[in-house]
């Protein structure tokens, strides 16, 4: 008999992303849009995964696809005995910096254990990302499970962050896609260069995580909104934005908005945007149309 869908939340970083990698705190949140998993027991066989939109199912057995390699080790790391079958769904776009595939491996974890503690979730959740991404900070799968606002930070989990005030999001697509795995390792290879530089502005990014945290908890969007914009000054300086990143930035703000960066990996993908209420929401998002970006307007998750 199948069980009820379980959901993960979408994820948009609000500061810190790549330096979250390299033990710097970044601040993320939930956003409704996200996955859904359902797991049925089988009676025999290998365990099955059924992805939305995928023409194939994926056996836990077949050792040439990556993604049953990931379904396998979730399933390893779930501890779950016997085998089944999963299906699962997104409606967040894949390589856009919206934690797509954090989403999807949180769901399945879900699935198959719906009674674990968010932390242990995103915790199993890893296993999944891992065979994508190689070094995953672990904040994608953390503020999936957990929903909400987080304080993450590598090898210390995460804490939960009370806004004072709701935070209006919007997010749009530059149209293009990009790899997380290769952006990781862009920046990797920037810091064997430049080690100074890059140490100098991951420290930059830590005080602006920090006080964006303040800005959060005392409801101060506007300070929020420019130490957003301070981060993709530093982002944009690693070589992680594009023109049509700034492009949107430049929209977004040009509107009214209080600040605008990236999201996620850059190199394309999603640009977030602050903003103070639903007028000026529309405002950015007719601006970003009328330029040829899709966007919509986050509904940020409360958390578990
Ligand atoms: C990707 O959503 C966030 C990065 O910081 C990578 C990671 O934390 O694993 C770029």
């Amino acid at each position: 008999q199948s069980r009820p869908w379980s959901h993960a939340s979408g994820k948009v970083i609000l500061l810190g992303e790549h330096a979250v990698v390299y033990g710097v705190p970044a601040l993320a949140v939930g956003i409704s849009r996200g996955a859904l998993a359902r797991a049925t027991p089988r009676d025999e066989g290998p365990s099955i995964l059924r992805l939305d939109g995928l023409p194939v199912e994926l056996r836990a057995d077949d050792e040439e696809r990556d993604l049953s390699r990931s379904f396998r080790a979730v399933l390893e790391a779930s501890g779950v005995q016997g085998s089944f079958l999963v299906e699962a769904r997104t409606d967040l776009p894949p390589g856009a910096g919206l934690g797509c595939s954090a989403a999807l491996g949180v769901a399945l974890a879900r699935a198959l254990d719906p009674g674990a503690t968010a932390a242990l979730t995103a915790e199993r959740a890893m296993a999944w990302e891992r065979v994508f991404h190689g070094n995953p900070s672990g904040v994608d799968t953390a503020v999936s499970a957990e929903g909400g606002c987080i304080y993450f930070e590598r090898g210390r989990g995460f804490e939960r962050v009370e806004s004072a005030t709701p935070l209006l999001l919007c997010v749009g697509h530059t149209g293009t896609i990009s790899s997380t795995k290769s952006m990781v390792e862009a920046v990797a290879r920037l810091r064997e260069r430049r080690p100074e530089m890059v140490a100098k502005s991951f420290d930059a990014i830590r005080s602006l995580v920090r006080n964006a945290r303040l800005a959060i908890e005392a409801g101060d969007v506007r300070a929020l909104g420019q130490l957003m914009d301070l981060n993709q000054m530093l982002l944009s300086g690693l070589f992680l934005s594009t023109q049509e990143i700034e492009r949107m930035c430049g929209l977004a703000r040009d509107v009214g908005a209080l600040g605008a960066k990236l999201t996620g990996a850059g190199g394309g993908g999603c640009v977030a945007s602050l903003v103070e209420n639903r007028d000026v929401a529309e405002r950015v998002l007719h601006a970003w149309k009328e330029a040829g970006f899709e966007g919509f307007l986050a509904e940020t998750t409360s958390g578990s």
